[in-house]
Order: structure tokens, then C-alpha cells, then sequence
């Protein structure tokens, strides 16, 4: 979200993004000053030459992609490759850039076979990115990953001039840095490269709460129903991937239970079971916490539901309204205009 990509501008060398919106909106955010790294496994031809004003660097998703557009960034943007270390450590394979047939980066063997037979094309490349796991607190899996890249690649990376070194990990006070710096002290043997860390979700994550409130409250049998002025469809993830974020002030067990329920027709519109210490009443505030990163952004408007507004955080307290969303903006998103009379 544009109010935390603002604060993020003033604390990162620069933003990742992985489409040409993404890139144009971290330029404007982070001015020329910070760097724009682009990867995406779909690139083109119409978007290339936009793509190349506003970021710095890219790091191709496969070689066919490199041989393809070469042409059009060399002398423009730093161009590096994106590799499939073929290391997996996520049993859901939805979230698995590692899974067997991975669209995602090329193959180890391949870049191998690049080296030794094409070393002219090879030397095209400046940087290599890789980029294996999701929601990793354990620092082991970068160390292991780099073990595989630097025992693959070793010779090769001394001429590169970056290394990146992906996301996927979530940082808390339990997380060990321990392999992290051993990853770096790897690296360093192997090579002068600069290194990248790109993380999103551990950064954006815990960054925003959607706000709802109880509009009504029913009995269905033995169960207590909190029906929200929210949606499921603002939280993607709770339908598609089963998430439970965690509500402010819940109790995990016992307290009073309700369940919660989306606002639209949809029977599935559920946020699923929570605690409180005291009973709800309508007009109770929910806080849905820590869904930056890959909740909200996903929002959309199913049943006609109003995304919710934007607020941000305001320094001394309080909150800042940025954004409401208008009834003209869900027609267009619908692909109609206003008429006169509505
Ligand atoms: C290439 C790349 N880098 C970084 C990230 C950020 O990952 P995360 O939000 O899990 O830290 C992603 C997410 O998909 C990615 O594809």
C-alpha cells in the first residue's frame, strides 16, 4: 500500500517489483534515488521500453526471456538472471518456487550449461537472483540454498556484480541471524558481488490491520454469528489458502465465541472462529492484524462491497484518512461509466 511503500522509501535502497505497474509506482514513490529491481516470469515486448525509463536493474525469469529482450536493455538496465536453486523447503506446493516444473527462475543445470557453452552470452549477465521460500523463520534454508547456488555456480559468481538473495523469511525476536550472516560470509568468499535481500511480507506484513465493525449479531443453534461490515473478499487469503489472521484482544481459547462472517451472499464469507473477553455488540470494532503484504491488496469488490478505506497510521496518534473508494469507481472497475441519474 502506496502510505507504506512512503515510510519503506525512507529505510530501503530501493523496491523489487514484479510487474511494470509495480515498477512505475515504487519510481514514484522512491524517486531516482531508489533502486527498482524487476523480476516477472511475463515480460512484454509493448512494456519493455517503459519498463527500462523507470527500473535499474532486472533479473530475467528464464534464459529464453534473456535471449528475447537483451537487445532491448543492454547499456540500459543492469541485467541479471533469475536461478532455480532447486532447493525446497514449503510442503504447500501453491507456494513453492522450487516445485518440480517451476515457472520460476532458471534451472541451476541450465545456467551451467549457459556458462560452458555460450561464456560471451554469459558475461552479458551482471547479477543472478534467487528466491525459494515463504514465510521462513529459519535463516538455515537461505544458508542451504546458497550452499547449492555457490557449489553450482562458484567460478562464475566472482564476475557478477550483484547477488539477490530473494525474500521469504519472517523475521521476529526468536529468529536466529546466526546462518544469515553465514550466508553473507559465503558469498564474501565466493565473490565481491553486492548482496540484496528483498523481504516483503516480513516488512509489509505486520504493517496494516483491516478494521470492521459487528453490524449484526445471530443465534444459529448453539453458535453466536458476528456478521461484519467486511468481507473475506478484502482478505483474499482467508478464502483461498484457509489463513486465520489474528484479531487484536482475541482469546485463543474459551472467552465469548462467535464466529465471523463476511458481509456478502457468498456462504463461505468466513473469517472462522475467535474468542473475545467480553460479549459483542453491534458496533464492535474487529482489527483483522498483520494482513499488509498479501491480504488487502488482493481485495476486491465481490457482491458490489465497498473496499474498505485507507487509512494511515498518523504520527502522534490517531489515524489519517488516504483513500475511499467512490461508487463511480466500482463502476469502472466494472467496466461501465456513470449514468446522469444515478
Ligand atoms: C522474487 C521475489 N522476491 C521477494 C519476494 C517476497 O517474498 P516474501 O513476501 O515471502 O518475503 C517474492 C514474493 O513472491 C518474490 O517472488
Amino acid at each position: 500500500m502506496v502510505p507504506v511503500l512512503e515510510v519503506l522509501a525512507d529505510l530501503a535502497d530501493g523496491f523489487s517489483a514484479s510487474s511494470l505497474f509495480e515498477a512505475k509506482l515504487a519510481r514514484q514513490v522512491g524517486g531516482s534515488e531508489k533502486e527498482v529491481q524487476f523480476t516477472s516470469p511475463t515480460l512484454r515486448p509493448q512494456d519493455a521500453e517503459e519498463l527500462a525509463g523507470v527500473a535499474h536493474r532486472i533479473a530475467f525469469n528464464s534464459l529464453s526471456q534473456f535471449d528475447r529482450f537483451k537487445g532491448v536493455f543492454a547499456g540500459r538496465l543492469g541485467m541479471g538472471l533469475r536461478v532455480d536453486p532447486g532447493v525446497s523447503f514449503i510442503p504447500d506446493e501453491r507456494y513453492n518456487p522450487c516445485r518440480a516444473g517451476s515457472k520460476l527462475g532458471a534451472a541451476l543445470a541450465d545456467v551451467q550449461t549457459l556458462l560452458k557453452a555460450q561464456p560471451r552470452e554469459a558475461r552479458k549477465l551482471e547479477g543472478i537472483l534467487f528466491h525459494n521460500n515463504c514465510e521462513s523463520e529459519d535463516f538455515q534454508h537461505l544458508r542451504q540454498t546458497a550452499q547449492a547456488v555457490v557449489s553450482a555456480l562458484g567460478p562464475w559468481l566472482k564476475d557478477l556484480a550483484w547477488i539477490n538473495l530473494g525474500g521469504g523469511y519472517l523475521f521476529d525476536e526468536e529468529t536466529d541471524f546466526t546462518p544469515l550472516t553465514e550466508t553473507i560470509a559465503l558469498f564474501r568468499q565466493a565473490t565481491p558481488a553486492r548482496l540484496f535481500f528483498e523481504p516483503g511480507k516480513g516488512i509489509v506484513g505486520p504493517s496494516m490491520a483491516l478494521v470492521a465493525s459487528v453490524v449484526d449479531l445471530i443465534e444459529k443453534g448453539s453458535r453466536q454469528v458476528a456478521v461484519l461490515d467486511t468481507s473475506v473478499n478484502h482478505l483474499p487469503e482467508v478464502f483461498e489458502y484457509q489463513t486465520h489472521p489474528p484479531v487484536r484482544g482475541e482469546l485463543p481459547e474459551g472467552g465469548h465465541r462467535y464466529q465471523l462472517v463476511g458481509a456478502t451472499c457468498l456462504a463461505g464469507d468466513l473469517f472462522g472462529e475467535y474468542g473475545f473477553p467480553e460479549p459483542l455488540t453491534v458496533g464492535s470494532r474487529i482489527f483483522f492484524e498483520e494482513v499488509g503484504a498479501y491480504s488487502f491488496v488482493k481485495a476486491h469488490y465481490f457482491n458490489g462491497v465497498n473496499l474498505p478505506a485507507v487509512y494511515a497510521a498518523a504520527p502522534g496518534g490517531g489515524a489519517q484518512l488516504k483513500k475511499q473508494y467512490s461508487y463511480e469507481e466500482f463502476v469502472s472497475r466494472c467496466g461501465g461509466l456513470i449514468h446522469a441519474n444515478c
